[in-house]
């Protein structure tokens, strides 16, 4: 048991248990709203972070959800109190979410550090939030503890099964192609999400929850529950309820996080088929814990690890059925010969003991380390002179004969020329062309939207192709799927070689190897180079602006200048 800290050691303590006159002002206020010292004195004061709104359907529950976790905290004898945060509705909120995920790091840190909390849940789960949460619990360096929102039930259309994102691109195709009705259309519209909860295939959400489970940031075998199960709120009240004990202990997240947690979380992204999103998050997150990650580490770790969970978009089944078959902690019980179980977690145990009795109950949903799902890892590295800092594929979401490709591009300057130009009937195209959609990157997009998986043209759907060779420096919801290549880096719009992709030049990639190759001279490059001009900024003022200004390329996690590193968050002062 480590030294426990005593009531005058908490940070809360400078606020409320001394005599000056500013913590009269403090516990006034307190009293102002009906507290009283038996509710503070001498105890945790936790920070309930909570990204819930009446926006984000995915964290619809989190406001009783935030009721549970109190009465967890009160059950251990801390001070709970709920702090809002920015919601960052995945679907609703444009540009993209991803150009607020530094956003909600930042808000995390300031809020926790600004106020007068000893530790802290964080709530959310919906693709941006968790990576941004943990990004700014990382920094700040209080306990946290993190509670995912969980998935949403299947979709059900007509007794099909009906999965986030995926069936919608998949549908929206077949009435591109004329193949359901506008009625048909409107019924997958009422059936494709049923429930409060994430997305629930295996896209960012799933992933980046699984991912905060596996670097051990939740309680055990969280991250699968189902957000309308009635584990959940259970799960919620033991949240609560550790946290406490983790502010005595001092459990904060320098003490677990190690090079060996994220190299867990890597396998377990590779073993679960996850988003190629969670590359740009786990860099990100791992650069604030002082821990060098870079892409090079993914692909090492992909060859090593095959996909064992048998669930879409790389798969078959959803997330509720990964739950019935074990969820995360069945899914890690076969990965075990691959995992460090002596890594940390908040339980104060190892993710081995946090591992004890877990099973697989449904083998067709998680397969073994004998009879992957699919051999080909989750995700690819492929470097060469149209990406000298990297790019990714998901192989195992790709149709197999694309993986080994060269063909003619077609190339958009950005995504509105992509939209006006893809269904044009007079569009010179085959099913062996290369799309290329310039623009889409950190600064380009800004925000680097998912536009990466770029629709296929309407002549080439109607006859009935389904895949081919995508190329831009965007990201791709973790719902998509395709040979899309993604995270070109540097990206276009800074003058990466994407920027001088032409029409009719040849890309040849090899999945196998690693590489990608533009078929264009050096010195063709170079005239190329000398005539491009950069494109005028996107933003002049506010966030925009200052992002912009500070991101970071996808293969340094898209995070700010300013926030990488672990320098300590300095304490305000209080007077
Ligand atoms: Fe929230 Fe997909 S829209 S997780």
């Amino acid at each position: 048991m480590p030294n426990r800290k005593t009531a005058e050691e908490l940070r809360s303590h400078r606020w409320l248990g001394v005599g000056d006159l500013r913590s009269f002002g403090h516990r006034s206020r307190l009293r102002q709203m009906g507290y009283d010292a038996e509710d503070w004195r001498g105890k945790p004061v936790i920070a309930i972070v909570n990204t819930w709104s009446d926006i984000n359907q995915c964290h619809a529950h989190l406001r009783e959800r935030a009721q549970d976790v109190k009465r967890g905290v009160f059950q251990a004898g801390g001070f709970p109190i709920e702090l809002p945060a920015m919601s960052l509705s995945e679907p609703i909120v444009k540009p993209s979410a991803m150009l607020y995920r530094n956003f909600l790091a930042m808000e995390t840190e300031e809020l926790l550090r600004s106020h007068p909390v000893d530790g802290a849940v964080l709530m959310g789960g919906c693709d941006k939030t968790t990576p941004g949460l943990l990004m700014g619990a990382i920094s700040m360096g209080i306990p946290a503890i993190f509670v995912p929102a969980g998935p949403m039930l299947r979709g059900n259309w007509r007794g099909e099964v009906l999965g986030s994102g995926s069936d919608t691109w998949k549908y929206w195709d077949e009435k591109r192609a004329g193949r359901i009705t506008e009625e048909q259309w409107a019924e997958i519209e009422n059936g494709i999400a049923r429930s409060f909860g994430t997305c629930m295939v295996m896209g960012t959400a799933s992933t980046m929850m699984a991912i905060a489970e596996a670097l051990g940031f939740s309680l055990p075998g969280a991250s699968s529950i189902l957000a309308a199960d009635s584990g959940h709120p259970r799960m919620c009240a033991a949240s609560g309820r550790r946290i406490v004990d983790m502010v005595w202990e001092d459990l904060t997240p320098a003490r677990f996080l190690t090079s060996a947690s994220f190299d867990n979380a890597i396998r377990v992204h590779m073993a679960m088929g996850g988003s190629t999103n969670a590359i740009i998050h786990l860099i990100a997150m791992a650069r604030r814990a002082g821990i060098a990650l870079d892409m090079a580490r993914f692909d090492a770790i992909a060859r090593d690890i095959p996909v064992l969970a048998n669930v879409r978009p790389s798969g078959k089944y959803l997330m509720e059925d990964f739950f019935y078959a074990g969820g995360l902690r069945g899914l890690m019980f076969e990965l075990a010969e691959k995992l460090d179980l002596a890594a940390g977690t908040v339980t104060g145990r190892t993710l081995g003991e946090g591992l004890k009795g877990a099973q697989v109950y449904l083998r067709p949903v998680i397969h073994t380390l004998a009879e992957p799902v699919s051999k080909a890892g989750a995700t690819a590295v492929l470097t060469g002179n149209l990406a000298p800092r990297g790019c990714v594929i998901k192989p195992s979401a790709a149709d197999p004969r694309l993986l080994k490709h060269r063909g003619p591009v077609i190339a958009f300057e950005d995504y509105n020329h992509m939209a006006r130009d893809i269904d044009r009937d007079d569009l010179d195209v085959t099913p062996d062309h290369i799309l290329v959609l310039k623009n889409a990157g950190p600064k380009g997009g800004p925000g680097m939207p998912e536009w990466g998986m770029l629709p296929i043209p309407k002549k080439l759907v109607k006859a009935g192709v389904k895949d081919m060779v995508r190329i831009s420096d965007g990201r791709m919801s973790g719902t998509s799927y395709g040979a899309c290549i993604l995270h070109v880096a540097p990206e276009s719009f800074v003058g990466g070689p994407l920027a001088l992709v032409r029409t009719g030049d040849e890309i040849e990639i090899d999945v196998a190897a690693r590489t990608i190759h533009l078929h264009v001279s050096d010195e063709e490059m170079t005239l190329r180079r000398l005539a491009w001009t950069p494109p005028a900024p996107r933003y002049r003022r506010g966030f925009g602006a200052m992002y912009a200004e500070h991101v970071g390329q996808a293969d340094e996690g898209c995070d700010f200048d300013f926030l990488q590193g672990t320098a300590a968050v300095p304490e305000p002062e209080i007077h």
